[in-house]
């Protein structure tokens, strides 16, 4: 199995280009399953979990070719199948949003139970919920659930949670469903909102997406587009992120500025200068880090995927900092890595307070989730020695070999 190797680093100096987001382009490839003419995609990030969905879109009859980087050109005019591979159903939990495109457009969709990140149990009550409430029986056996429906009839969905699958998932089904859907309490993730733009390119009627309360006229036929994927700000974030662990200075380009509101104000309440232009953004690090507190939220709030490099962060910044996780019950698996590290970190429930240490020791580390990944690399920059970081597998699902962005930058750090 690979290993990434990260030494201790001189703050890190430079500039770097943000790739299409992994969460935007994981449900538009699986609403690729709408459409009945070519759709191209331009600014796919080159993940793993996109080649495993591009994979399930295949084994459900759709044309998949990969032209030149970035660029995926998908025509399922002619899906004939309806049941998803179960090895690559339990690889990745976004698979599962093949469901509500299958629904609507075949009238039927069997699939595994969805797999995916440790991050807690990760149900799928929201999206059966929705599914019914547009007509479908659903049904469970062996770790199989199965959706059928003659036909969808628009209905008003209430989201016990702002649950981001849960409402792309419903969205894609209520596009070809009779009548009206209105999805309330939505998510109002960007992602979201790209979503239904690609949605409304191949000729659906969706409105409100990015407001808690979003409404789908049903059409008969959807058609081809050509999209490209919003940039991945979470992926910004991660490098803003660097910026602060390390005093560097980071220009960081292709990101949308309005997407990473909380991150910009945390690293300014740590004592960061941040410079912001609409598809730019500057991080200077401060010479010393001041603690700060973060309590992740749905969006428009402090984003759950940078909780852990945040916590990365707050491991060297002096004083104590509080972390709450209100969105997974069990996103600290990256606590006992960074504590191996010399941190000092106390978890109470959804909770975890952190006391800023002089500095982290290098230690060998497992990533837990694509997101810890990421942030052992970025506390391994901090750390004396040489930080051994395994199971990256996580981290090339969510970042497109990260070494070499942090390369250029200047980070010691390399793949064995
Ligand atoms: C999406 O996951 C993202 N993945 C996650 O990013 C992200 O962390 C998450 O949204 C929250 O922003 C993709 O977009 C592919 P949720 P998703 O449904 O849709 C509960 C990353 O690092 N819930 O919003 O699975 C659930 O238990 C990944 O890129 C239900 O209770 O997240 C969780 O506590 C990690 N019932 C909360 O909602 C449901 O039916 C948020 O889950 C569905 C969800």
């Amino acid at each position: 199995m690979d290993k990434i190797m990260v030494e201790k680093s001189p703050p890190l100096k430079g500039k770097v280009r943000i790739n299409g987001a992994k969460n935007s382009a994981l449900p538009i490839l699986a609403a690729s399953l709408l459409g009945t003419e070519d759709i191209i995609l331009e600014d796919v990030p080159k993940l793993k979990d996109v080649e495993i969905i591009c994979e399930v879109l295949a084994s459900l009859g759709a044309k998949v070719e990969f032209l030149d980087e970035g660029v995926i050109k998908i025509n399922s005019a002619d899906i004939n199948k309806y049941q998803t591979p179960y090895d690559l159903m339990s690889k990745m939990r976004a698979s599962f949003l093949v469901m509500g495109p299958l629904l609507t457009r075949i009238g039927k969709t069997k699939t595994s139970l969805p797999g995916g990140c440790a991050i807690g149990t990760r149900p799928i009550d929201l999206h059966l919920k929705g599914f019914r409430a547009l007509g479908a029986t659903i049904d469970v056996d062996h770790g199989n659930i199965g959706a059928y429906a003659e036909k969808l009839v628009g209905d008003r969905i209430y989201l016990d949670f702002p649950s981001v699958g849960a409402t792309e998932n419903i969205m894609m089904a209520a596009v070809m469903a009779e009548g009206e859907t209105i999805i309330d309490n939505a998510a109002m993730e960007p992602e979201i909102v790209d979503l239904a733009n690609f949605l409304n390119k191949l000729g659906a009627d969706v409105k409100g997406a990015g407001t808690s309360s979003i409404k789908i006229k049903g059409v008969k036929k959807l058609g081809g587009a050509t999209h490209s994927i919003i940039p991945d700000r979470i992926e910004a974030g991660t490098f803003m992120v660097a910026a602060a662990i390390t005093k560097g200075d980071i220009l960081i380009e292709n990101v949308i500025t309005s997407h990473i509101k909380p991150v910009i104000a945390k690293l300014r309440e740590i004592g960061c200068e941040v410079y912001e232009n609409e598809d730019k953004v500057r991080v200077i690090g401060p010479k010393k880090l001041k603690a700060t507190d973060i309590k992740t939220l749905p969006y428009p709030g402090f984003p759950t995927d940078m909780q852990s490099q945040f916590m990365a962060l707050m491991c060297v910044s002096e004083g104590t900092s509080v972390v709450i996780e209100t969105v997974f019950e069990n996103r600290f698996m990256h606590v006992d890595e960074l504590k191996r590290m010399g941190a000092d970190i106390k978890i109470d429930g959804r909770s975890a307070i952190i006391q800023g240490v002089d500095s982290l020791m290098a230690a060998p580390v497992k990533a837990t989730d694509l997101r810890a990944g990421a942030a052992l690399v970025l506390a391994g920059l901090v750390s004396d020695g040489i930080t051994e970081i395994r199971d990256i597998y996580h981290i090339d699902r969510g970042y497109d070999r990260i070494e070499d962005k942090f390369i250029k930058l200047g980070a010691k750090i390399y793949r064995v």
